[in-house]
C-alpha cells in the first residue's frame, strides 16, 4: 500500500538551514589548520552535503559514496551493496562522510568499516538525522543535526521508494493502517 506524506512538516527547512549553520562553525573549529576529504553517501545525502560544505572554509575535496538502498520497504535488510566507489586513495587523509540518517547504524557500521581498512589519518561522520531508539550497531555519529522518533521520514534528500527527494523539508509518511 502506498504511504500519504504527511501534511505538517516534521522539521521545517528554515529550522534545517539554522541547524547547517551551526554544524558547519563547530566543523570548522574542529578542522581549523587541516583540510579534509568530503564523503557524500548516495543518494540520500546529496542535499545535505552541498548545503553544508559551502559553509565549511577548510580546504576540502569532495567524494561520492553510492551505496544501495532498501528500495520499497522501510525497515533495514542488513545488506549493503557499494554502486560507486571514491575516485581517489584516502589514506593518510582526514576523512569526514555526510550521512543523511543514521537508523539501525548497520548501513553506517559498513561505512566505517569500508574507509577504516583504507587507513585515513581521521574518519568522523556527520548525520543530519539520527534516530537513536533504533541503534542495532555500535557506531558514533560526532556531528549530528536532529535526533528523532522512530518515525519513517523522508525530504531533503530521502526517499520513499524514490519519492520525495526533492522537498525543501523533513516530512513525515502517515502510518500504515
Ligand atoms: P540504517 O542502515 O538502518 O542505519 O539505515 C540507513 C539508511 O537507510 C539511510 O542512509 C537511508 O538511506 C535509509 N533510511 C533509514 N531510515 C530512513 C527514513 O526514515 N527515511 C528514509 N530513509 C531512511
Amino acid at each position: 500500500m502506498e504511504r500519504a506524506l504527511d501534511s505538517k512538516p516534521l522539521i521545517p527547512e528554515s529550522r534545517i538551514q539554522t541547524r547547517i549553520l551551526e554544524i558547519a562553525a563547530q566543523i570548522n573549529q574542529d578542522y581549523r589548520g587541516q583540510d579534509m576529504v568530503a564523503v557524500c553517501i548516495l543518494k540520500g545525502s546529496f542535499i545535505f552535503f552541498c548545503d553544508l560544505i559551502r559553509h565549511i572554509e577548510v580546504p576540502l575535496t569532495c567524494e561520492f559514496l553510492g551505496l544501495s538502498s532498501y528500495g520499497k520497504q522501510t525497515v533495514t535488510s542488513g545488506e549493503v551493496k557499494v554502486t560507486l566507489d571514491l575516485t581517489e586513495p584516502i589514506e593518510g587523509k582526514n576523512v569526514l562522510v555526510f550521512e543523511d540518517i543514521v537508523d539501525s547504524g548497520l548501513t553506517l557500521d559498513f561505512i566505517l568499516k569500508t574507509l577504516r581498512a583504507r587507513r585515513p589519518a581521521s574518519l568522523r561522520v556527520c548525520s543530519l538525522l539520527f534516530k537513536p531508539g533504533r541503534l542495532r550497531a555500535p557506531v558514533d555519529v560526532d556531528y549530528i543535526g536532529f535526533r528523532i522518533g522512530d518515525e519513517f521520514v523522508v525530504g531533503y534528500g530521502l526517499d520513499y521508494a524514490e519519492k520525495y527527494r526533492g522537498l525543501p523539508y523533513i516530512g513525515q509518511l502517515q502510518s500504515e493502517h
